[in-house]
């Protein structure tokens, strides 16, 4: 299920070429995202994004890890179309062409060949419910590969409590919109992969008091 949220960083597409969105906060977070994840990726393989967006994240992904071959992905169709027209202005030839996926849908890891070495999810649990983000973190952990990572970036509950003022007023915002939605713990989070066969590896502290949780599957064929 996808909803449509009053989001403060809601991308427009002024000033760019039909079809390129642009988010203020992908383009401020990705390049510190980026190099985080060249440490803890596989050098080669598969990755998997989940929520693309825009497509300004992917497209800096590839860039910086050009050994994997890069599957963006997103429910929206005019945030596959920016992806799309974001990959074709990059000249990459390590994306390939985005995928419609609604991550909270029970079941599409075995329905979509998307087995992967690394999968990359950036600021989406906290816009769906905690049973649709049980289902995405599941259905995440079962197209990992043996020795694959997962890397979750966003807000987070601390024990139940925001970190600041900013983020509690963004949660609550979040909840008057749909009381299902907002942000997740960590240690709920952390839990659920668990849960699902991944080990806890890393908790990155990132700008704005957002997390990068690592996972890894640790059983290698
Ligand atoms: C705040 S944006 C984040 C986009 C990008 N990851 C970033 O950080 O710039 C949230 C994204 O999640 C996508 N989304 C919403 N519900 C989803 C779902 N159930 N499964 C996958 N993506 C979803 C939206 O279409 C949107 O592109």
């Amino acid at each position: 299920m996808t909803r449509r949220l009053e989001l403060p960083d809601t991308p427009g597409t002024a000033a760019l070429g039909a079809a390129r969105m642009s988010a203020p906060s992908a383009l401020r977070n990705r390049d510190l995202i980026a190099a985080e994840l060249r440490r803890v990726a596989p050098a080669w393989g598969r990755a998997l994004e989940i929520a693309s967006g825009t497509g300004e994240h992917v497209i800096r992904f590839a860039e910086v890890m050009p050994g994997l071959t890069w599957q963006p992905t997103d429910p929206d169709p005019l945030r596959r179309a920016s992806i799309a027209a974001w990959t074709m202005q990059s000249g990459l030839d390590n994306i390939r062409p985005p995928l419609d996926l609604d991550a909270a849908r029970v079941g599409w890891a075995e329905e979509e060949p998307l087995t992967a070495d690394l999968v990359v999810v950036v600021n989406l649990l906290h816009l769906i419910s905690g049973a649709e983000a049980e289902t995405a973190l599941t259905e995440t952990a079962a197209v990992l590969s043996p020795g694959g990572v997962v890397a979750l970036y966003g807000p987070f509950l601390r024990d139940g409590e925001a970190t600041s003022e900013g983020d509690a007023v963004f949660h609550a915002s979040l909840r008057a919109q749909d009381p299902a939605i907002g942000y997740k713990d960590v240690i709920d989070t952390c839990a659920c992969l668990v849960e699902a066969g991944l080990a806890h590896v890393e908790t990155v502290a990132m700008p704005a008091n957002n997390l990068l949780l690592v996972f890894e599957r640790s059983d290698v064929a």
